[in-house]
């Protein structure tokens, strides 16, 4: 296990001065605090709220999730919902049940450092197929698997907004890799945080609510579409492993707290979702805008980066030969903070690259800390 440069971060954008690319959190200033208090105070005095809860999940919750699947063409009922703690522990549960030292997962290159993370804390590989900007590529997939067949337990993607890079894979890669994964028998784990946060075109569909994609285990979160601090989540699967999941959740914490489960389940039921979503989609959808317009303003010639279509995330390649990480100290003398590439590459590759998220900072800070950025890497690289 190793210390994730990220959390390093958070704790520097404690200190108030830093404008903050660095992390991955959504805007404090529209969680829904008033809908929230409302629910609360009626929640705590119900006592199966204060209970453990089985777990799986309580059912009224399960029920609810499954409904809002079923509204994304993912055909399910609660019986095939578990609920977890943040999809973090759904894919430390997965890791436990799927993986012994040396295996690999296949994901895209760069892709989550705590999926990484979680990866590695049993003791696996992962190889990091590249991306480009249609999302994985197939051919590279395809290739890797032919080699190390044996070894690969399962393909992890996160097709839509992805963290780090913004993109997303085209539905025409999405039926590839339904094919390849047929074809070699491998399991796909479908990360899916960001897919409600459509700013641009089209509202992608899940994997798994494609044709023959019942092998699929797609993840789903509160965590960016309502709080984090709520620490509720859900996935859906093989029964086996869900199975499998549930009993090591059991062993992990027993059940998600019940308080939390009862809050988002009153949440959706009372129709405050829809609304929320929508106000989420104009504010980062200014955000986005601002913060492109700001990198063409204020980035030198031989800078690049990737135009998200939802999400929270901007990737950003300066020419090669810079490295992200030794400029890291320099940015913070400058006061703003973003994570280097090569934290999210399986192979420590990517060093001239950086994610640059637009959720958390102001429109102020934006515009403020891209000039910096900006500045930074002309004088670095000139
Ligand atoms: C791709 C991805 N998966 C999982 C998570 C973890 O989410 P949760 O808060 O539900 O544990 C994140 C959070 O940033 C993420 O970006």
């Amino acid at each position: 296990m190793r210390a994730s440069e990220v959390r390093e971060l958070l704790k520097l954008i404690e200190q108030e001065d830093i404008i903050p690319f660095g992390g991955g959190m959504p805007d404090p200033t529209l969680f829904p605090k008033d809908e929230l208090a409302r629910i609360v105070e009626e929640v705590v005095r119900d006592e199966r709220a204060l209970q453990y809860s089985p777990t799986e999940g309580i059912r009224p919750l399960r029920e609810t999730v499954a409904k809002l699947l079923r509204s994304k063409g993912i055909e399910v009922t609660y019986e095939d919902v578990l609920i977890t703690t943040g999809s973090q522990q759904a894919l430390d549960l997965i890791s436990k049940v799927y993986l012994d030292p040396g295996d690999v997962v296949v994901s895209e290159s760069p892709t989550y450092l705590s999926a990484i993370g979680a990866f590695r804390s049993y003791e696996a590989d992962i190889a990091g197929i590249e991306m480009d900007k249609g999302g994985m590529d197939m051919d590279g997939l395809r290739s890797y698997l032919d080699k190390e067949w044996k070894r690969c337990k399962f393909i992890y993607t996160i097709p839509t907004y992805q963290n780090p890079s913004g993109i997303t894979m085209s539905y025409e890669r999405r039926r590839e890799l339904l094919e390849i994964a047929r074809e070699y028998g491998k399991p796909i784990v479908e990360d899916d945080p960001y897919g409600e946060l459509t700013y641009e075109g089209e509202v992608m569909k899940p994997i798994r609510s494609l044709p023959n994609s019942d092998f699929v285990t797609y993840l789903g979160t509160a965590s960016k579409i309502l709080a984090p601090g709520l620490r509720v989540a859900w996935m859906v699967g093989p029964k086996d492993l869900l199975r499998k999941c549930s009993l090591a959740k059991q062993a992990t914490d027993l059940c998600t707290p019940a308080l939390t489960q009862t809050i988002t389940k009153e949440f959706i039921d009372r129709g405050y979702l829809a609304g929320h979503l929508e106000k989420l989609r104009s504010i980062y959808r200014v955000k986005r805008d601002a913060i492109l317009e700001a990198m063409k303003n204020y980035f030198p010639p031989g800078v690049t980066w990737t135009h998200p279509n939802g999400g929270m995330f901007i990737w950003v390649t300066l020419p090669h030969g810079m490295d992200t990480s030794k400029m890291l100290p320099k940015a913070l003398e400058k006061k703003i903070a973003y994570v280097s590439g090569g934290a999210f590459h399986p192979d420590g590759s990517g060093e001239n690259t950086m994610r640059i998220n637009f959720s958390f900072p102001t429109l102020e800070e934006i515009d403020e800390g891209i000039k910096r950025l900006g500045e930074l890497i002309e004088e670095v690289g000139g």
